[in-house]
């Protein structure tokens, strides 16, 4: 049974086209999430196309479709290359990433993602990891505490709001997120109040689920993997996971330029197919997580 409520796919035809270029070939949903992409990438493949989908969140266990050519993969997409050798592959044909987090978990109070709703502080996508965000806001030193906030959320007053939880720790362990949101809150002008949890709690997570390190390490995976000719598709929903995609595609590495060889031949894994696509304003209009998503596609050398 398709559940719609779980989350509402975003670019759904425009992904999925810029995937498959052979429809026998062999694919990766890495974040399978409600399987919206990987029910749209099933009705696009042939009879002897096959579809790998990762998902860390043993939730999404309940949205995998009946399909012999369809195998879910309960676990991190950094670790794709493992597992898809389990299975006896080696390369494949392209890899669809639609970062963060889903809808499920945003509004599943209990996961404690969203500053809307009273929940554990927890923020795990993978709810067997041992690091939760009670782990972090009540055991990281000031100053972590202060970079986190500063790089991952982008925080305006980082220090100040690192100062904050450091000191209402100190009398009693902060445990849900109304607790985290009570601590800061005098600190922040009303009109910025909203944007500015946000900001924390996309921190916390992104600390929390290692967001960063792990899109790095399936960036890294796919040049290793994908045919020559086969495709990135990568949906970004923040500029931090948009920017290590961009660089990446564009020089084959995270900072810096492409290494070159002795010959002044730069090394690139990837070119790119087009530029930056978003969703358009009915997209947005019907489905408001779609507002900040950013697909870029490239394709391997
Ligand atoms: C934005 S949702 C994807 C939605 C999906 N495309 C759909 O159509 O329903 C992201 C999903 O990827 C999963 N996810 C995020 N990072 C992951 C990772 N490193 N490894 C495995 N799954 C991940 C999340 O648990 C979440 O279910």
């Amino acid at each position: 049974m398709i559940k719609t409520n779980y989350h509402l796919p975003v670019l759904l035809q425009p992904s999925v086209t810029a995937l498959i270029t052979d429809p026998n070939g062999i694919y990766v949903d890495a974040t399978f999430g409600g399987g919206g992409h990987s029910r749209q990438i099933l009705q696009q493949l042939g009879p002897q196309g096959r579809l790998f989908a990762f998902d860390q969140d043993a939730d999404a266990v309940s949205n995998v479709p009946e399909d012999d050519r369809f195998t879910f993969i309960e676990a991190n997409f950094r670790d794709i290359e493992r597992y898809l050798k389990l299975y006896g592959v080696t390369t494949i044909h392209g890899v669809l990433a639609d970062f963060g987090v889903s809808s499920h978990q945003f509004d599943a109070k209990e996961r404690g993602f969203s500053i809307r709703f009273d929940g554990p502080l927890d923020m795990r996508m993978d709810q067997t990891a041992s690091k939760s965000a009670i782990d972090i806001v009540n055991a990281y030193s000031l100053e972590e505490l202060t970079q986190l906030f500063k790089l991952y959320g982008e925080v305006k007053g980082a220090y100040r709001v690192a100062e904050q939880i450091v000191a209402t720790r100190q009398h009693q362990k902060i445990e849900t997120t109304f607790a985290l949101i009570e601590a800061v809150r005098s600190l922040i002008p009303e009109r910025f109040l909203n944007k500015t949890l946000a900001q924390i709690f996309q921190a916390i997570r992104i600390e929390v689920n290692d967001e960063l390190s792990v899109i790095k390490d399936l960036l890294l995976a796919s040049a290793r993997v994908l045919a020559s000719e086969g495709r990135l598709v990568c949906i970004s929903y923040h500029s931090l996971e948009d920017r290590l995609v961009k660089h990446f595609i564009r020089e084959g590495v995270f900072e810096g330029a492409a290494p070159q060889d002795f010959y002044g031949n730069r090394h690139l894994p990837f070119k790119k197919r087009g530029g930056m696509v978003a969703p358009d304003a009915k997209e947005i209009e019907k489905n408001k997580r779609a507002r900040s998503a950013k697909m870029r596609i490239a394709e391997k050398r």
